[in-house]
Formats: structure tokens, sequence, C-alpha cells
């Protein structure tokens, strides 16, 4: 008895701690589907015919571009919804459906789109009566089937969509609790299943006074057979069918030492998935913020029969004896809210990236050196440490931009203050970080540590501007400082005041060479149900967490995001990163994949993970480097640096009981590993800021599956362990321990592929073996592609901002090849408002390389100038080489190696702001 309590004990000790016991998750915290109760409900609903049908009498245009329908489930029939379709620019479609008389007002999501989606009109065709056709966009059309209800949606004539073709929408109406006799009391059993009035979760009461509302339905990816994206998972990047397990979990959680491959919640929760074959590339995204599940099932069609009518739409023709056509089907279910679903119908992969990022928004450029190299830990305990780390790399002579603290800096975790014994004077050390252009990062977490002595907690406490419980008292529960409370940002006033707190004035000690890191804002809550809040607690505007559960943590970082962006009175670009996020949450923050470990599986999950999140908007994000609990080896610190080196976010970080692993207590060999590996991250940052840039512009993520530049080989539509950086790097990060060669498929038939350290030539559509050792990171380069590089050392990116451009043209078989450069002052928004940049393209044809700007209205001051070209597969020594800028003409030198084909031409000058004309002879 007394060993058991110990036991217990022991792990309660280790989990406050965060330290890790010696296995993972423990599952039990956390709710299976079985133990969600509007999970177990609409997991197993599914009727042979469905009860929902559409009136088409009811229909009316509210505007061109907006029909509305009344809905009815013909088994309670005094129940009515509507519906609404939205016919949207660039080949999208909305889809709402709600109650139409509802006991109390269903929540609509706000904060996650960037603004009301803009119609276009829509050609609509009544089939019979049965049926309506709208013909919208550049090819779109939807069918709305009335009995049943049934939504088939097209792209370019492809069937590629159905909703509800599997009979499992069901919408839960709000409802008085059966027995309680009030003007509608229905009193039948069906109403009071299990689960449905409240619900427990280990010793967590969840009083559902609203009772059930959740919203299922079957979102059907006809003639597909991959689909991707609805992070946060630890899991492939093309998803699972869950039939053997639970359905993915959306719901924001602290999962404590979260296991791999396998559908539990994570941080962050981004409720659409993509679906890609070689015709289309199409997209569902459900707006929601409330707990969901979705199951994936790969399975077939049946085409003959219930779908004659618009079997001519297949793409692929079903087979004569089968009549059969593969399909992804998925069911969604939502804990509450409304069905606002969104359909983009692409069809090409960068269409579907600009569909999303027209919704709900795209990452912005960061500042250049918040994509360079950053050196976190749990923690840098002092001022002298820290300065003897940013010695370290002075001393081994490796690139650094930031350098984190961790929650230890702070007075006793009081965000907002310093711990003085330890940090008595922040302004002077980041001031002197910022010597070498290098900035400070400090840790912002969401729970007030409850302290009358604590000023934030103290005018917070008096304004009333904390989470409430149901019964309407302060919430309270407890995180790293103890008890805590936590801000209700729902309320635009306490979203304001909280972004003030970042102000100079009232965050003493920061100057704007500090930005900020918002983690635990799931929230964790260490002694709440699933360590988060319970669903009955409420915030601003009467909503229950039940509702709007997954958009806490971005509005913690969307307000963070307006106090750095206030104090510098809108004038330099801020950086935050956050654990939590939400669809939208890529506007104002970077994100992490949160507590990984040192183990060779979590360096190979972060690949598809951090995919996943590219697909899905999050662009800028990445995996702590070596992992974050326990301690790597040599050997895999150095892997993962070199796999993160071509990943969005790059920044090493570490728990607290960890060994210290900055990348020179490794010994001298693998220092210089590292260090190579973290300049080859500094030489390609002009390439990384150019693809930032148009990530901005056209919402293509930077780090991309293959098929999002080779959408018709379907040999990588489920590859995840290769990636793109942009359309001209191919990344293969080495994921186990002893590897001496790896197979690489390359794609793209006619494709020439360039071994960025050897020049070896691969074909595309070939499997080869290649081999490999400590030095290798397997990088190549796509014919056809022109990359800007910086290849001088520095100590920082803000320091080369002005050093010359190396460009490698790599030739593909008809020795051409085309790329870009954007350059700005890497920090400020002069990009924007004044227009200071500088954006050119290249190209590569017939002999010559052009120079010629993109962008005509301003321009960035800078006298960076173009100081090597390198050309891959050329074929012969030329004569001569000459290089026309305006009326200068000069003749740099050039060197063929006819071995590797390549021609370097030295010191060909022109200025990078400039146009001129390459020609080789
Ligand atoms: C949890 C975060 O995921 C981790 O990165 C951080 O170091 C600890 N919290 C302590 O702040």
């Amino acid at each position: 008895m007394s060993r058991f309590f110990h036991l217990l004990n022991l792990i309660f000790i280790l989990y406050i701690l965060n330290i890790p016991p010696s296995e993972n998750v423990d599952r039990n915290n956390f709710k299976t589907c079985e133990q969600s109760a509007f999970c177990r409900r609409q997991r197993k609903y599914k009727p042979d015919i469905s009860p929902y049908e559409v009136d088409l009498r009811s229909m009316k245009t509210i505007q061109s571009g907006h029909l509305q329908f009344i809905l009815h489930n013909t088994l309670k029939s005094p129940i009515k919804f509507q519906l609404d379709i939205f016919t949207l620019e660039h080949n999208s479609l909305r889809v709402k459906i709600n109650e139409r008389n509802p006991i109390r007002k269903r929540y609509e999501v706000e904060h996650a789109l960037v603004g009301e989606p803009k119609l276009v009109d829509v050609k609509l065709t009544n089939l019979d009566g049965k049926q309506v056709e709208g013909s919208f966009g550049k090819s779109a059309k939807f069918l709305l089937n009335a009995k049943p209800f049934r939504l088939d949606l097209f792209t370019n004539g492809i069937f590629v969509m159905s909703v509800n073709s599997k009979n499992m929408f069901n919408f839960e109406h709000y409802r008085t609790k059966p027995g309680t006799n009030e003007s509608t009391g229905e009193n039948n059993t069906e109403d009071n299943e299990d689960g449905m009035w409240e619900e427990t979760f280990k010793t967590h009461q969840d009083s559902k006074p609203y009772g059930p509302s959740s919203i299922g339905v079957d979102v059907n990816f006809l003639n597909f057979e991959n689909v991707y994206g609805i992070p946060e998972h630890a899991d492939a990047f093309s998803l699972r069918s869950t039939h053997d397990t639970d359905p993915y979990r959306l719901f924001n959680l602290d999962i404590f030492e979260y296991d791999i491959q396998n559908p539990m919640a994570l941080y962050g929760s981004v409720p659409y998935m993509l679906a890609h074959n070689e015709h289309a590339t199409v997209g569902f995204f459900w707006l929601n913020a409330a707990e969901g599940w979705i199951d994936v099932n790969n399975d077939k069609l049946t085409v003959q029969g219930f779908f004659s009518t618009i079997a001519s739409f297949f793409s692929t023709k079903p087979t004569a004896d089968k009549n059969e056509v593969p399909q992804v089907s998925t069911h969604w279910m939502f804990e509450s809210g409304i069905f606002d679903g969104f359909f983009f119908l692409g069809p090409t992969p960068r269409d579907i990236f600009k569909q999303y990022s027209v919704i709900t928004g795209s990452v912005p450029l960061p500042p250049l050196w918040a994509i360079a190299y950053h050196q976190c830990r749990w923690n840098y305990n002092d001022e002298d440490d820290v300065r003897s780390v940013l010695n370290g790399f002075e001393k081994n002579v490796i690139p650094l931009d930031v350098i984190w603290l961790d929650i230890e800096h702070t007075h006793g975790k009081r965000y907002f203050t310093w711990d003085t014994q330890k940090f008595p004077n922040p302004e002077k050390l980041q001031d002197d970080i910022a010597r070498y252009g290098r900035k400070l990062v400090t840790i912002s977490d969401p729970h007030i540590k409850k302290d009358d002595a604590y000023q934030v907690y103290a005018d917070a406490k008096a304004l009333g501007y904390f989470v409430k419980t149901k019964d309407g008292a302060d919430y309270e529960g407890s995180c790293w400082p103890g008890a805590s409370m936590w801000l209700d940002y729902f309320n635009p006033d306490i979203f304001q005041w909280y972004s003030q707190r970042y102000s100079l004035e009232n965050y003493k000690g920061s100057t704007g060479n500090l930005f900020i890191w918002n983690d635990m804002n799931e929230p964790s809550v260490f002694n709440g149900p699933e360590v988060t809040f319970p669903k009955d607690i409420i915030h601003y505007g009467g909503w229950e967490d039940r509702d709007v559960h997954n958009l806490y943590g971005m509005l913690q970082h969307m307000s963070t995001f307006q106090g750095l962006f206030n104090r510098s009175n809108g004038h330099i670009r801020p950086f935050i990163l956050t654990r939590s996020f939400f669809a939208g949450s890529q506007r104002t923050a970077a994100v992490w994949t949160g507590d990984n470990a040192a183990q060779w599986s979590y360096l190979k999950i972060a690949t598809p993970m951090l995919l996943s999140l590219s697909v899905t908007g999050f662009g800028f994000s990445g995996a702590d480097v070596g992992g974050f609990f326990s301690n790597p080896d040599a050997k895999l610190l150095v892997r993962w640096y070199q796999a993160a080196a071509f990943q969005p976010f790059y920044r090493e970080h570490a728990h607290i009981d960890t060994a210290r692993r900055e990348p020179w207590l490794f010994g001298p060999d693998n220092t210089r590993l590292i260090r190579k590996a973290i300049e080859q991250r500094y030489n390609y940052l002009p390439y990384w800021y150019t693809l930032f840039y148009k990530q901005e512009k056209q919402g293509i993520p930077p780090m991309l599956p293959l098929w999002a530049n080779f959408p018709k080989d379907k040999n990588v539509f489920k590859t995840e362990d290769l990636f793109m950086v942009g359309n001209g790097l191919l990344v293969c990060p080495i994921t186990e321990a002893d590897t001496n060669q790896v197979s690489i498929y390359f794609p793209g038939e006619n494709t020439i592929w360039y071994d960025t350290r050897t020049l070896i030539q691969y074909n595309g559509s070939e499997t080869v073996l290649i081999n490999v050792d400590m030095e290798s990171i397997p990088v190549f380069q796509q014919g056809g592609v022109i990359i800007p590089k910086r290849l001088r050392r520095r100590r920082s990116s803000m320091l080369a901002l002005h050093d010359p451009i190396t460009l490698v043209v790599a030739l593909d078989r008809n020795h051409e090849a085309k790329g870009e450069l954007y350059m700005d002052d890497g920090y400020t928004y002069d990009y924007k408002h004044k227009r200071q940049m500088i954006y050119r393209r290249f190209i590569f044809r017939n002999n010559e390389l052009h120079s010629k700007t993109l962008d005509f209205t301003g321009k960035f001051e800078t006298d960076a100038w173009i100081e090597r070209i390198l050309i891959f597969g050329y074929p012969k020594n030329p004569k001569k080489v000459i290089i026309n800028s305006g009326d200068k003409q000069a003749i740099p030198l050039h060197h063929y190696h006819a071995e590797s084909q390549m021609l370097t031409i030295r010191r060909p000058g022109p200025l990078v702001a400039s146009d001129w004309t390459l020609t080789i002879t």
C-alpha cells in the first residue's frame, strides 16, 4: 500500500517537474473517442438512408452568389435548419448549416478568417425539382441533391468531393433538458442518452448545461487515395486509415511526452484536409473551434446506381467489371458550433495554397533573422551564461541570430518580470546581444500567477479579466507558478490590455530587440481535465470553452503580435513563436512541434509533421533540434542539425534536465559538422527569404511535399522522407543512426537533379542508392532552377544583409533555367509601405543569363553585387563570357570543370539591383 502511494507520488512529482518517466505519454490522461460522449454517438451514427432533406422550393437568392434553403430532419419534423451556399472567388465554395430557430445561439468562429470571403456569380439550373446545379468561377460546379440531402462538387468537369453520400450528416439541435417540463420539454429517452447532459472523465465532471450540440458529416474525396493535413498529429503525412484506431482528434492539448504514429490530439488544430491525385488537388476546411474527431478510410465507391447521374464526371473511368473507383471517405465530428465548410476546388497544388490563404491568410514575411539559426534551452541560467554561450559561437565561428530565455528567467514565473539576481541588467544584455545584429526571445505564458503582489495579476483581477467558472467565479488552476488564472482574450478589451503589457513601458527591462515565445497556451492546466480548461468554463460573450477551446492559444499570440507591432508604431515586423494554434494563427506566429524527444524516430517524424503544417498554411514551422526530452548522442544531434538546416524554423532547444548541448560540446569533428550544417542555412538564406516573400504573396509554403512540384508523379503522393525547399531543392534528411546509403526516388520525367555537394547528375523517375557519410546532407538542385546564395562567413544574417550574391544556375535538358531573388532591409515594413525592396528575375536561355526586375515601384538601397555565377550542367568550355550592365561591359574570368560540367564565372560584378545580361560564347 505505502509503496503504491510512493509510486503515485513520484509520478506526480515527475509530472509537475515535467521530467519524463521512462514510459511515454500516459494515455489514460486523455480521452478516447469512446470516452468522449459526442464522438461515441456520432461515430456509430450510420443510417441506411439520410433523414435530411432539402426543400428546394424554399430556395432564396440572398444576393448573387448566396443561396439559401431550408433543410429538414424528417425524423424530427419541427426542427428546421438553414442551408446557405456561397460561391466564392478563386474556385471556392462555402456551405453553412445552422439551426433556424435555436433555443440558444450556436457559436460561429471569429478571428480565424482574414475577412468576409468575396462572392462570385453562380449560374443555376434546376434539374427536375430534384437537384439544383450551380456553375461558378473558372470551372467549378456543385450539385445539390434534395432527397436525401447530398452535395457533390466538381472541378474542371471532374467529380471530386461529395458531402453526405454516406448518410452520416447528423446535426444535434439544442433542446430543453428532458424531465424539465419546460414549454417544449421533450421527454424522450433518445434525448437522454448517456453523456448527453453530463459526462465524467477521471475525477472531472463536465456539467453540459446546454446538452448535446454536436455535428457529424461525411466528406468523401472521389477518385483520391491520399489525403493530408488536419494538424497537429505526430503521424504520417498521407493520413492513415482510422479503421482500427481512434479517429484523428483536434483538441488543443499539452500531451506530456507525446507518442508518435498515432492520431491523438496535440497542441494545435487546423480542421483543413487536402486531397491530391494526378488530376486535381482539392481541399475541405470546416471552420469550427470545438473538440473534433475525424475518421479517415480508404474505400471504393460503386458508381453504378446511386451515382449514375453523375458517373460521366469521373476522371478515371470505373472499371467495367467492378464499376468502382477509389475514394477516401472521411467522417468529421465536432462537439458544437455550426457546419461552416469551405470547399477548395484547386485544381492545381498552387491554386489550393492560394485558395486557402485567401480565406485564412498567409504567413507574412518574417524578419530575416527569424529564419536564421536560434539557440535555446530551458534555461540559460543568467546573464553570464548567456554571454558565455554567445562567446562559444564566437570562438567556434558559428553563425547565430537569436538566443532564447525560458521560464526560469522570470521572477517566479511571473511573465513580464525578470529574476533580478540572475538578470540584473537585461537592457544591457540585449544591447550587447544586438551588437552583432542578434536578438533575444523571452517566454511569456498565458497562466498568470495568483499573487496580489504581482501587478499583472492584481490589475487583471481588479478589472475582472480572468475566465470564469460556470458559476461566475474567477477560474483557478495550476501551472508552472502554482495557483494561476487565465486572461479571457475573447474580450476585445482584455485582448487590447494584454497586448499593452508588451509596451516598453509596461514590460520593464525589455527593449526593441526582444521578441516573444508564447508557450503552454492550449492552455495547459496541470490539474484540469485532460490537462486543460474544463469545457464548461465561460468566456466573454457567454460562450463555453466547449465552443471556442481551440481558439484560446491563437488569441493569446495574436494579442502578443499586436503588442509588439504597437511597440514600434507598426514599423518593425514582430516575431512570435506559439505552441498552440488554429487556422489563421499563421498570420501572426511561427509554430514548433512542442516537446519531442532525442530519438531517431522523432527526427524522422519531424518531416511529415512539418509537411502537414506546411500544406495547411503553416509555412513557418520547425521541430526542436536535438529533441526536447533526454540527451541526443553526437550522431543524432549532427543529423538533426543537418535536416533542420533545410526546414523553415531552425532552433535548438532542450529540457531543463538534459545535459548541455551547445554545438561545440561534442568534440571538434562534430563541432565542424554542426558548423557546416548551420552555414548551409546561412548560405541559402537569400533563397529562403525569397520563398518566404512568395509565401506572403501567394500562400505557397517554402517547405513542400514532392507532389506540390510534381503533381502528376504518382510515385511521390505518399513521400514523407524527402521534401522540397521551393521548387529548387530536394532534401533527403538522414534519420537513421548507422546509414551509409540512402535510396532516393528522383521525381519528374526528364528532370535532371544535381547533387549540391558532388555535382553528380541524376535523372528524374529513377530510384538511386546514394552513399552517405557523416558529412552528407543529401540535397539536390533541380535542373531548370536558379538559386541565389550568400557564401561569405558572418556572425549573423543581419550582418550579411549587403553581402554579395552567388547565383547557382542548374540547367535543365534544354539548357535553360530561371529563378528569383527578393531582398529588403530584413526587419521593417518599409517593403510594404514604401515598397523598398529588390525583386529580380533571372532567366538563362540561349547561352544568356538575364537579370530583370519584377517590381519597379520602389528600391531598397544596397551595394550588394553578384560575386559569382556557377552554372551546373554546362556542356563545354566556352571561349568567352561577357557581361553587359547598362553601358558598361566586362569580361570576367571563367573556369570550366569538365568532369562535373560546372562553369564558374568569377566576380562578374554587376549590382544586384541593376539589369544585366551575361553572354557566353
Ligand atoms: C513546454 C515547452 O514545450 C518547452 O519547450 C518549454 O521549454 C517548457 N514548457 C518550459 O517552458
